[in-house]
């Protein structure tokens, strides 16, 4: 299945004339964007940061952008809405204080297709919903714009009220930097089945695999320090990874020695996954695209705002702080502190 690409050439820019395009939200990704769509030709007087009164607020005024901090009127106002802040807030603030105050015309930007596949938030049909999402933290978003480069980013048309979607979406892409390097159509399900998969499936799965090689070299007689730094601290395995994105998953392999070489590739096609595989399949069928990971994320979302051990993310930190690898790690980092 390969997807299509679109590229500056599929854009018009043009479309974008006279509309009053409001961003909510100036963090990692509106702040970004705004500038992009802003150095792209989009007059200053044409955008506007609706942000409740905060440092964010204060740096979009500090960039020369108009800043409204009433949501109802700046939402009154939109011919089109980007939605950047951050996810768990998007149903509540869109839901009372955006949608009721919108144009039935107006379009809505996602960056993410968490909110919009799980139906949290509530559109007029007559709206469209587009999905325009970088593959990359709003720093580089803004770094490789400056530079002239483009950057990875995914866009659907998630709703078509218009039934000018695509277009709209494209010039949007454009605006921001999106379609220099290729914007790869995708959509709400699929972004967010990858994001979920990897969070709930492929990184619990490293995270366990380093936390048992650990205990075991340990018991082998290796040193807390060796182990850290053989293992993560020294950097390899971002080193590899970084490699793995410039030159390939497997041809990266090259850099490394024969002997690692050989042990690596036959180890790996030693494995049997069908374990992994099923385990997998469930994480991505029972609890992703099902929605029951959404349906119970949900019921303790308000408890993520307390403090102590009433908040169940400080508790599944103290409890991975537990193992063998997180004590060793910090009693190492607190030996090395002048070194690290
Ligand atoms: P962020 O955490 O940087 O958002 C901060 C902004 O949200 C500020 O303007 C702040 O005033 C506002 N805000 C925070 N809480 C609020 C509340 N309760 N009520 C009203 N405004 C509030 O958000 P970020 O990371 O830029 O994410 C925005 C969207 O972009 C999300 O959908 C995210 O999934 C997506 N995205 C983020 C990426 C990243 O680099 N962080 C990468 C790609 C997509």
């Amino acid at each position: 299945m390969s997807a299509k690409i679109y590229y500056d050439s599929d854009a018009d820019l043009g479309l974008l004339k006279d509309q009053k395009i409001v961003f909510l939200g100036y963090g990692n990704q509106g702040s970004a964007q705004a500038q992009n769509l802003r150095d792209s030709g989009i007059p200053n007087d044409s955008i506007l940061v609706a942000n409740r009164e905060d440092s964010y607020a204060e740096d979009a005024k500090s960039k020369g952008f108009h800043v409204e901090h009433d949501f109802p009127t700046a939402a009154a106002q939109a011919d089109v809405l980007f939605l950047l802040i951050p996810d768990q807030v998007q149903p509540r603030v869109f839901n009372e204080e955006f949608a009721p105050h919108l144009k039935d015309s107006a379009v809505i930007v996602i960056a993410s297709g968490y909110n919009v596949f799980y139906k949290l938030l509530n559109f007029k049909p007559s709206q469209d919903v587009v999905m325009v999402a970088p593959r990359m933290i709003g720093s580089s978003v803004r770094s490789l714009y400056e530079k002239g480069k483009g950057f990875p980013c995914f866009v659907s048309v998630e709703q078509d009220g218009s039934g000018n979607g695509l277009t709209i979406a494209l010039a949007l892409s454009k605006a921001i930097g999106a379609t220099k390097a290729g914007a790869i159509a995708s959509s709400a399900r699929e972004e967010t089945a990858m994001d979920l998969f990897a969070e709930q499936a492929l990184w619990p799965q490293i995270i366990m695999l380093f936390r048992e090689a650990f205990s075991i070299l340990k018991e082998a007689g290796c040193s807390d320090e060796a182990l850290c730094y053989e293992m993560w601290m020294s950097k390899e395995p971002a080193e590899i990874f970084e490699r793995a994105a410039e030159e390939g998953f497997i041809a990266q392999l090259k850099h490394h020695s024969t002997v690692s070489q050989f042990g690596q590739l036959s180890g790996a096609l030693a494995l049997n996954g069908d374990a992994t595989r099923e385990h997998f399949k469930n994480i991505l069928y029972n609890q992703v695209l099902n929605g029951k990971f959404c349906k119970e994320f949900s019921k303790i979302e308000a408890d993520l705002e307390k403090d102590g051990p009433e908040n169940p993310l400080n508790e599944l930190y103290r409890k991975s702080e537990q193992s063998e690898l997180g004590q060793a790690e910090k009693r190492v980092r607190e030996r090395l502190s002048g070194l690290l």
